[in-house]
Order: C-alpha cells, then structure tokens, then sequence
C-alpha cells in the first residue's frame, strides 16, 4: 500500500474506530475525530497507537464535524501533523429517533448539518490533496434508512439519502483524478451505535428484519471498507450490508 494518510470522522468508537484500525494496520496516518466522548476517544488514541508497528501517525481531533471552520481547522492539523489527506472516511452521525410529527426543526437542521453538510466540508478540505495526488478514496457511511425510509425518522433517512446523492456527484467528478466515492449502507450493526446497548429480547426481534442467521458487525463494515478501498475501478456505489433486509 502507498503512503496513506487518513481521516475517520466519528472514528473514537463503533464502526469509525474499527475502520481506523484496520487503517492503522495497513501502514496508513489516521486522524479519527469524535464529538463529546472524551472517555472513548481516549481508549480509540491508545487502542490506534498500540497497532502502529510502521512509525505512523495517529491524530486525534476533538470538535463538530458539522461546523464548516472546526473542519477546516481540523484539516489543517492534519495536514501540519500527518500530510496531505487521500483516504477519507465520512462516518459521524447522529440518529435521534423522532416520528414525523415530533420531529422539531432544530433537530432536522441538526442532524441534516452533522451526517450531510459534514460529508461535504471534509471532501472540500480534501479533494485539492487527492487531485494533487492522483490518487483518493472517499468512502461515506451512509444507512439502510436511505433505501427503505427506516426506523430512526425522516432527518436521518433524508441525511443518508443526501449522503448518496453527494456520493454519485463526486464520483463523476473526481473519477479523472484517480478519486472514487463510494457509499456503504449497513443496517443493524450489533456491537455499534444505537444496537449494542440493546436486551437479546430487542435484538431478537430485530433478528426477524434480516434473512441470514444473524445481525451485522463493524467488521463487516470494515471488510466493505476494505473492499473499497483497494478497488480502483468500482466508484459511485453504494454497498448494501444488512442481511437481506432490504434487496435492490
Ligand atoms: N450501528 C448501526 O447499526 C448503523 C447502521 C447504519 C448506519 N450507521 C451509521 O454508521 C455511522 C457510525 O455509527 P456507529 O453505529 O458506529 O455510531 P456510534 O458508535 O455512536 O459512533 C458515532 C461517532 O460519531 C461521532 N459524532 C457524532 N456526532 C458528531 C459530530 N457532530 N461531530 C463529530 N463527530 C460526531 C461520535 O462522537 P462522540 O461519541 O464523541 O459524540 C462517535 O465517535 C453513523 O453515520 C451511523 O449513522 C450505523
């Protein structure tokens, strides 16, 4: 693998720590940013260190991927203390379970500007040093809710809709650069997010939504992501990894 320099986004826990991970035992500089768990993100740098066995960097950035100058100063740390950027992994999200009615407008802006606005301030940081390059992946984590609406509410199923949108523009575009974007759409990843903390009563049923004999896990994610990024000629996608759930 070339000299790799990345970024997580959300990467202190759940799937963005396990992409880190597999990011850091490839040989590759990872910065993972987090938002407010200072705890988790504590385990995350030291979890990342004690896997560097070929001299690279691990960056840790605290702040709202969501505000466009946090991004900006983020990028810049990472560029003064890692180098240029050419894998970047848009992983942060929010999922606020609300209904359509008990949705408020804060909270559709909120989670809108977190998993969309945000994809889009890193690959703006980012593309310049990818061009420079020749050579870039874009991954964004998107979500089964963009496929099948969900069950999180209609900010976080138009958010990883958006995310794919996003995902196909950049590809077309970047595609001459040696660049490609690509989208992942897990479902039911037990050991992160909303499912690890939930009862095996919960999780059984959950079950019943996926026709294979069980439910996801990061490292699946992370087999996608790899997938991903050593597959220069498949850009645009979106890999769908739930289970059978939902078939397209
Ligand atoms: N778990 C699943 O089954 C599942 C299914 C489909 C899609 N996904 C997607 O996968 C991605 C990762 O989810 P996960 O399950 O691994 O969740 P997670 O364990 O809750 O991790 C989310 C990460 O995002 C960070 N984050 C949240 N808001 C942020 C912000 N405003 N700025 C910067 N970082 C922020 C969190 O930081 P703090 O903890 O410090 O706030 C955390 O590191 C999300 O985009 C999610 O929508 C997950």
């Amino acid at each position: 693998m070339r000299s790799i320099v990345s970024v997580v986004t959300g990467g202190g826990k759940g799937i963005g720590l396990g992409i880190a991970e597999a990011l850091v035992r490839r040989g590759a500089s990872v910065a993972v940013t987090y938002r407010s768990d200072k705890d988790a993100a504590k385990r995350a740098l030291h979890r990342l260190k004690s896997l560097t066995a070929q001299g690279q960097g691990v960056l840790l950035l605290q702040g709202d991927v969501g505000d466009p100058e946090t991004v900006a100063d983020h990028y810049q740390r990472v560029r003064e203390e890692l180098g240029p950027v050419t894998v970047l992994v848009n992983n942060a999200g929010i999922m606020p379970q609300r209904s359509m009615e008990a949705l408020s407008v804060e909270d559709w802006e909120a989670t809108i500007r977190v998993n969309l606005s945000g994809a889009f301030f890193w690959c703006k940081q980012v593309v310049g040093d990818m061009k420079e390059a020749r050579f870039g992946r874009i991954v964004n984590i998107s979500s089964i809710a963009a496929r099948g609406g969900g069950v999180v509410g209609p900010h976080y199923a138009a958010s990883k809709a958006g995310l794919l949108g996003l995902t196909r523009y950049a590809a077309r575009e970047l595609a001459p650069y040696g660049i490609t974007v690509n989208a992942i759409a897990p479902a039911f990843i037990e050991d992160a997010g909303i499912f690890s903390d939930w009862s095996d009563h919960k999780k059984a049923e959950l079950r019943k939504k996926v026709v294979v004999p069980r439910l996801g896990t990061v490292q699946d994610v992370v087999r996608a992501f790899e997938y991903l990024l050593d597959s220069p000629f498949v850009t645009g996608v979106t890999l769908d990894l739930n289970g059978g759930a939902f078939m397209i």
